[in-house]
């Protein structure tokens, strides 16, 4: 039975296309909330949202949002995984490679940006713990409280080894290491559509015989400002994203910080590559319950959304604020620069976990995997220090 709130039809929202799990029946209250919002959100605003607005609702609405809410994010049960819930080796080569700055400065705190359930931080912390290279404090700066009660339950036994601190708004007076794994393709985008004139249109949401449908409108001058800023033309007949928050929200995170490495590691490219006209459908990509499709507008709040990092973007924001670049690199060399992995001993293990040790190992490094398609920036502010095992491969060149 299709079950309609005025004009938005539930049944159209969350019904999955064939091939996707249905969602759970217990979620019916949730869904029925999440409709009446967003319809009252999008008919405020002359039946207009813009993507980057819808996104917001999406991910982040303080009570329904799918980062703000408890569902089941990460893991096979969840929707995505991400590499440090895919092995603690994915940690503990951070660890290895930050460890030699943490003993050139025992003053030095490491804050991490969106630890989701704590793993990254769990598996720095033991590994550091085993190498004598402990920080000041181990920091985390979350925006979803039900993520943010995960990480201090699972990380409470740890704070015999370091002292944790859960922060709610980003760190001041802050010397040490900001990390950031997957935050950035987390951050909000604008979707825009460039026509065969070269014209801009902002695309955006609205309802129309009570389904949620895409629709473009001319961009904003917001918008057209932000697309003339990059360093490269947009091909015409062209759809993509632009995060427009990537410089705020990178000035917010630093503003408070005397002497800071950032190492943010993520999915992503140059720009050149990034807006490629061969790539002219964009970088956006919903997970849900372990499948990747690219259809925003089903599963409002139930699915993650997120678009891969415009690296040349973030780079350019940090010189724009006064910071330098010493490294841009990929996963498989950064977590092979760091040494940790060739220091494994298999003849140690069992054959159960030799299997799960090069099973991890593959699909962190190889090309196919997460090796290529995910890449780690170094950003520097007051700060010379470099990473040794980020400088085994430089692709500063591309960016
Ligand atoms: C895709 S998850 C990645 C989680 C974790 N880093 C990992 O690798 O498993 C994105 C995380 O970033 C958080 N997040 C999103 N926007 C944020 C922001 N502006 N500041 C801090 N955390 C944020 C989310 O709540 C979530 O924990």
């Amino acid at each position: 039975m299709t079950k309609t709130i005025n004009k938005l039809s539930i049944q159209h929202l969350f019904t999955p296309p064939p091939g996707l799990p249905n969602v759970a029946s217990s979620l019916g209250h949730h869904t029925q909330d999440i409709t009446e919002a967003l319809e009252i959100r999008i008919t405020k605003n002359n039946n207009f949202m813009s993507f980057a607005e819808y996104m917001q609702f999406c991910l982040y609405h303080s009570q329904l949002g799918y980062y703000s809410g408890g569902l089941h994010k990460f893991g096979p049960d969840g929707d995505f995984t991400t590499a440090p819930e895919i092995s603690p080796l994915f940690g503990e080569c951070i660890a290895k490679a930050i460890a030699p700055l943490l003993l050139n400065h025992p003053e030095w705190s490491i804050c991490e940006l969106g630890p989701g359930r704590g793993a990254l931080a769990e598996s720095i912390i033991k590994h550091l713990a085993r190498l004598n290279a402990l920080p000041q404090s181990y920091q985390l700066l979350e925006v979803s409280a039900s993520l943010s009660d995960l990480q201090q339950t699972r990380l409470k036994p740890l704070n015999k080894l370091v002292e944790i601190k859960h922060l709610q708004q980003a760190p001041e007076n802050f010397k040490g290491i900001i990390l950031g794994n997957e935050v950035i393709d987390a951050l909000v985008v604008e979707r825009f559509y460039v026509n065969d004139e070269c014209e801009l249109f902002q695309i955006g949401v609205s309802i129309q015989n009570e389904k949620l449908v895409e629709v473009a409108q001319a961009a904003p001058a917001y918008l057209v400002e932000a697309i003339q800023n990059l360093d490269i033309d947009i091909p015409k007949n062209f759809r993509s994203e632009i995060c427009c928050q990537l410089k705020p929200w990178l000035q917010n995170i630093t503003q408070g910080c005397k002497e800071a490495i950032l190492l943010f590691s993520d999915y992503g490219f140059s720009q050149r590559e990034y807006y490629s006209p061969e790539r002219n459908d964009g970088t956006l990509r919903c997970h849900y319950r372990q499948h990747a499709h690219n259809n925003a507008l089903i599963l409002p709040a139930i699915q993650d959304i997120t678009a891969w990092v415009d690296f040349t973007a973030l780079g350019n924001a940090a010189l724009e604020l006064g910071m330098e670049i010493p490294a841009y690199s990929t996963q498989a060399h950064v977590l092979l620069g760091s040494g940790h992995l060739q220091d494994i001993d298999f003849e140690a293990m069992n054959e159960v976990q030799r299997f799960q040790t090069s099973k991890a190992i593959q699909t962190l490094t190889l090309p196919a995997n997460m090796g290529e398609r995910f890449r780690f920036m170094q950003l520097n502010k007051n700060c010379d220090e470099l990473i040794p095992a980020m400088q085994l491969r430089d692709l500063r060149h591309q960016l």
